[in-house]
């Protein structure tokens, strides 16, 4: 199982992302939030940037909860970063976006909310290298782990079928809740990492 860190709910974002890159995490998962697609804001470009040198070991996993993914996707686009996701209920042209981000040799991803339709994603199916499914609603840590993902995972397993799309799920990602993901590839997790005194073990007990 792949492990991708959110320091959203960091105190101290730059001495936790040196904490990360100490770790054998995958991927430090940024979560982007314009105010607008979700009610918060967070807009981390500038310290990952400025930062590039403390946390260069790890790349990034970038989850824009925004409105107009354009902006970020070309901002992103210049840091050592493997995949960009947005979220499939944007009204935007998402063929474009995809092919934005695969023009510059970067995975792309489309997120789902837990009340959006997973046969949502099913256009662009045979273009896109990850789904994020979202297992709490988007825009804070800490939440709790939504039980019906369990039933999306597999509904979105189907869909997938033969395609080498990874699944990644985020959201209440703990200890507890990880008993029901072993269907998935990536597992996004935040509050459960950040907010303990050994990282390395929490990461671990995900595997
Ligand atoms: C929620 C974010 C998640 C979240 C994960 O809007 O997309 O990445 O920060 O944090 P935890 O693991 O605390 O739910
Ligand atoms: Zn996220």
């Amino acid at each position: 199982m792949k492990i991708s860190v959110s320091f959203l709910s960091s105190k101290n974002e730059v001495s936790d992302l040196l904490k990360l890159n100490g770790t054998d995490c995958d991927f430090i998962h940024v979560d982007v939030m314009d105010k607008k697609f979700v009610k918060n804001k967070n807009l981390p470009f500038k310290l990952l940037d400025y930062h590039q040198n403390v946390y260069h070991r790890k790349r990034l996993d970038v989850h824009l909860m925004v409105e107009d993914p354009e902006i970020f996707i070309k901002k992103y686009i210049r840091l050592n970063t493997e995949c960009i996701t947005f979220h499939v209920e944007v009204k935007k042209d998402i063929d474009y976006l995809i092919d934005l981000i695969h023009k510059h040799n970067i995975k792309a991803g489309l997120s789902i909310k837990p009340n959006t339709d997973i046969y949502s994603i099913e256009p662009f199916i045979d273009k896109i290298d990850q789904v994020l499914l979202m297992s709490v609603e988007p825009g804070k840590g800490g939440q709790e782990f939504m039980k019906s993902t369990v039933q999306r995972i597999k509904e979105l397993k189907e869909l997938i079928g033969s395609r080498d799309v990874k699944i990644s799920v985020d959201g209440g990602v703990n200890k507890e809740s990880r008993k029901y993901l072993d269907d998935a590839d990536i597992l996004v997790s935040g509050s459960y990492i950040i907010n303990s005194d050994n990282y390395q073990e929490r990461i671990d007990s995900l595997r």
